[in-house]
């Protein structure tokens, strides 16, 4: 059996009961380390809560060969696969369970919280919302993160921009090269912006100002993800105003 869990997003203890109790059963347990990264846990820290051993997972091994190693465990025992956030939310981890699918193993999925809900913290209308793009590094020729945003802005809806990384090398984006790189494709500099570091953690930090001043403002506390608001109903006008500075 394959046991995919989400560990939610700020440290080890975000795991759910069912998700702990899943861990605790399984003969071999995988941790994605490749699409996010929880605010506040080490790898040790993680194995020292659970008391098993945990293999960190790297995209090649989870996308090109899984046949080889999660889904061959899988087969003859019981796997757990642990991804940051929700497994099924902006990560997708569907590839895997239709691999899974083809080999006939039963696979069982724990949700958690994930970033594309936890942001609701920042008090604007998740139903209000358009869609959600991520701005890679190495972006210098894409375009299409700021066509989403001015197709949503088009429709007054807001826009959570996600921010590539690369946990295995220590790697984050910051919302304020995310911002940088909206200014350099006519976002207007008094645009009100949102930067959101460490969601769902103790250390959470969400800041609001104008695009031309967040610009320049730089936390080291990751990962991070930034918001664009369309206009504003008055009590999401209001509760914004908390992280204004
Ligand atoms: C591919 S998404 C991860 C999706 C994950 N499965 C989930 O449900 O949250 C990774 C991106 O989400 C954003 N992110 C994830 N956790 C975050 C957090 N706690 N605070 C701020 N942004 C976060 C970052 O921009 C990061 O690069």
């Amino acid at each position: 059996m394959l046991t995919i869990i989400g560990l939610g997003l700020s440290d080890e203890k975000d795991i759910t009961v069912r998700g702990l109790e899943a861990i605790k059963k399984a003969d071999k347990v995988y941790l994605d380390r490749y699409t996010s990264q929880l605010a506040n846990a080490t790898i040790t820290g993680l194995e020292k809560f659970y008391g098993k051993k945990v293999i960190p997972a790297g995209r090649n091994l989870v996308e090109n060969e899984p046949e080889q190693t999660i889904l061959k465990d899988a087969k003859s025992g019981d796997v757990a696969f642990l991804v940051v956030g929700d497994p099924m939310s902006a990560t997708t981890h569907v590839d895997l369970r239709l691999r899974a699918d083809k080999l006939k193993i039963p696979v069982r999925i724990i949700s958690n919280t994930s970033i594309l809900t936890a942001v609701g913290v920042v008090g604007l209308d998740l139903y209000k919302y358009g869609r959600t793009s991520t701005i890679p590094f190495g972006h210098q020729n894409i375009n299409s993160p700021y066509e989403v945003l001015q197709q949503n802005l088009k429709s007054n809806l807001h826009t959570l921009f996600l921010l590539d990384l690369d946990p295995p090398n220590n790697r984050f984006m910051a919302f304020n090269e995310g911002i940088q790189y909206l200014l350099e494709r006519r976002l207007p500099k008094k645009q009100l912006v949102i930067g959101c570091c460490q969601v769902g953690s103790e250390q959470q930090v969400l800041i609001a100002g104008e695009a031309e001043k967040l610009v320049k403002t730089s936390f080291n506390k990751f990962p991070q993800c930034l918001i664009v608001p369309a206009k504003m109903h008055f009590m999401e006008e209001e509760i914004v105003k908390r992280w204004l500075r």
